[in-house]
């Protein structure tokens, strides 16, 4: 049966209404709104407009979560406090401005709109992929060496996470000693083997299925993995570096990221191979920028995505677990080209 979709009107209430209206300097009454397609939180989201003049507002509204909504103040903030910093060493890869308002409760920042001539895809002619795909790399390599005092470090919550994460997660070692995940696996991407949506990634799954076979490749691949956890946690990431995140205008070449909640100090590299991977995935060749990935955590990711690739769904419909798969499958591809570079 065909799962119903529930529709939520998630624009900004009358309070970011009325925030909105004092920052363009108008009556409520006089605002235009627009809404904003994509988003995964529940925060509420619009585009204002008065005159000329447009404005980004996201809104946490707490009648909409089912916490208090601490957690999403936080992220409002982190995001805020990120972008402001990030003004005075990268202006041109953040928004011009952003300001928090009514309490932490409204984030407003500048607009980047279709009709002003920014995308919030990947392009999908070859040559602007191209461009874009550079930006971005340059982009991550560029925030590596962003640097923060400890407090501030300590405020955002800016600590190193996501290397250990990934190199103590172990899921090679989980595939190698334990049979029926093994199994499972092989069974998950025979069906993926056979699915003719994902025929731009048959060649990446066809490696997948001679690893999960291959007992030595298995724990050379694991040993790789595990050498993550030398590497240095002393660059500065986004650690969300999605086409979700990152406004694109394809005539002037500039990229501007948004969603700095899960940023934080990493390995390098981090940024160029989450990009890379997730560009991979959506089928594009990412061969030119193959010295820009990190081997050793693309070997580690094989594993962590594997791992989780096999719980239950989120939610029905919901698509992640077929995503991971999916990236786990890339990353191994990816991680293939760069050792036979
Ligand atoms: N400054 C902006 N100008 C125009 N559109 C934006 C802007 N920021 C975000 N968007 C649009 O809103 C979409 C959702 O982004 P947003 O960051 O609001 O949601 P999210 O990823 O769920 O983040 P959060 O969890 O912080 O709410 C983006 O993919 C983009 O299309
Ligand atoms: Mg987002």
């Amino acid at each position: 049966m065909e799962q119903q979709q529930v529709i939520i009107d998630n624009n900004i209430s009358s309070k970011g209404r009325q925030v909105a209206a004092d920052e363009l300097g108008c009556l409520v009454a006089d605002l235009q709104i627009k809404s904003v397609s994509g988003g995964y939180s529940r925060n509420r989201r619009s585009l204002v407009g008065f005159g000329d003049r447009w404005i980004f507002v996201k809104e946490v509204d707490r009648d909409l979560l089912p916490s208090d909504g601490a957690e999403e103040l936080g992220w409002l903030n982190k995001d805020c406090e990120c972008v402001n910093h990030l003004i005075a060493s990268a202006p041109e890869l953040v928004p011009e401005w952003e300001k928090l308002v009514a309490d932490g409760h409204v984030l407003l920042m500048q607009s980047f709109q279709e009709s002003d001539g920014w995308q919030w895809q990947f392009p999908s002619n070859s040559d602007e992929q191209r461009q874009y795909i550079q930006a971005v790399v340059d982009a991550t390599k560029k925030f590596e060496s962003v640097k923060f005092e400890q407090d501030l470090i300590d405020k955002l919550k800016l600590h190193p996470y996501f290397r250990d994460k990934l190199a103590l997660d172990n899921g090679l070692k989980l595939i190698i000693e334990n049979a029926e995940i093994s199994n499972q696996l092989i069974e998950k991407y025979a069906a993926m083997a056979q699915d003719d949506s994902l025929i731009g990634l048959r060649d990446a799954i066809h490696k997948m299925q001679d690893l999960l076979t291959d007992e030595k490749a298995l724990s050379e691949l694991s040993s790789k993995a595990s050498e993550l956890i030398n590497q240095p946690n002393d660059c500065f990431g986004h650690c969300d570096v999605r086409s979700d995140n990152i406004a694109y205008n394809s005539s002037t070449g500039q990229v501007k990221f948004v969603d700095w909640n899960w940023a934080s100090y990493i390995s390098s590299g981090f940024g160029a191979t989450e990009f890379l991977v997730d560009m991979a995935r959506r089928g594009v060749d990412v061969s030119p920028w193959v010295g820009d990935l990190n081997i050793e955590l693309l070997a580690a990711v094989v594993g962590f995505y594997t791992k989780r690739c096999l719980q239950d769904p989120l939610a029905p419909g919901n698509t992640l677990r077929d995503v991971q798969a999916q990236s786990a499958a890339v990353a191994l591809g990816l991680y293939y080209m760069a050792i036979n570079r």
